[in-house]
């Protein structure tokens, strides 16, 4: 594998949290915000977004203004995203790209003008989902990292760790098995229940890997949701008490 040229260093260099991975957004300088991102990631179905609006609401009520931003909820890539996912007609490098103009447009309108007006900002899935996503795809890891470059590092990602029989459980008595959570694009099969199993493990091995290199925190997300709260709070007290965000009261 090559280097990568200084210039291009992408999500793998130093992580500065509030900073660029590496090259950025190049009309977009960045300088200290105030605000922090705090990042929930985690694989289909393992209960993010329960435990972020949890969080939201404590947060609010002590004060913090908080701004909450998810996977393909930019308003430019949306629909677009959607269609593709409709039809499957598209290569993995064109999900790539479209989930990466995705997160960079939420970055440059919802993100950063965030960060600068002091919000604490709640990712429901930030760019390790992507980075698994596509890891598990073949698609060049490094590549990958270089690309998400243009992101900012977060304050704090939180991972919640499941095994893949207690997210089986969890996700068949929530909602069922959709195409894309179960991996049916790899066209491993077409017994849902066993792709889904085959995907997700490899999903989790992925995210696992992650964990030293993007500085994870982990909390053991097989336990019970108010379990997994009181950690993620008492995490996010400690951080933002020694942090300078203030708080309106
Ligand atoms: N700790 C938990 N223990 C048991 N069930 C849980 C737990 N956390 C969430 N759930 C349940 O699992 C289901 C999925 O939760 P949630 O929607 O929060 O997950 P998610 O990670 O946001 O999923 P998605 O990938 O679909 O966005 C819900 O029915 C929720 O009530
Ligand atoms: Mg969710």
């Amino acid at each position: 594998m090559n280097p990568i040229p200084e210039e291009f260093q992408g999500a793998n260099g130093t992580i500065q949290p509030g900073r660029y991975y590496g090259h950025g957004l190049p009309y977009l300088p960045i300088e200290h915000y105030p605000g922090k991102i705090i990042a929930i990631e985690g694989t289909d179905g393992v209960g993010r977004s329960t435990q972020i609006q949890l969080l939201r609401e404590w947060l609010e009520v002590q004060g913090y203004g908080v701004v909450e931003t998810g996977w393909t909820r930019s308003a430019l890539m949306q629909p677009t995203i959607e269609l593709a996912k409709s039809s499957n007609t598209l290569n993995k490098l064109t999900f790539v790209l479209l989930y990466a103009t995705d997160f960079a447009d939420r970055l440059e309108k919802e993100i950063i003008p965030a960060l600068k007006a002091g919000f604490v900002v709640l990712a429901d899935r930030y760019i390790f989902s992507a980075l698994a996503r596509a890891g598990v795809r073949g698609v060049d890891r490094a590549w990958l990292r270089s690309l998400y470059g243009f992101a900012i590092a977060p304050h704090l990602v939180f991972y919640l760790k499941i095994d893949v029989d207690t997210l089986i459980r969890r996700v068949l008595s929530a909602r069922g098995m959709d195409f894309w959570e179960s991996g049916m694009d790899l066209k491993g099969g077409d017994d849902i229940y066993d792709s889904f199993r085959a995907y997700q493990s490899k999903l989790l091995r992925e995210y696992s890997s992650m964990s030293d290199e993007f500085g994870f925190r982990v909390l053991d997300a097989r336990r019970p949701v108010d379990l997994i709260q009181e950690d993620l709070r008492r995490h996010v007290q400690a951080f933002l008490s020694s942090s300078d965000i203030s708080v309106d009261v």
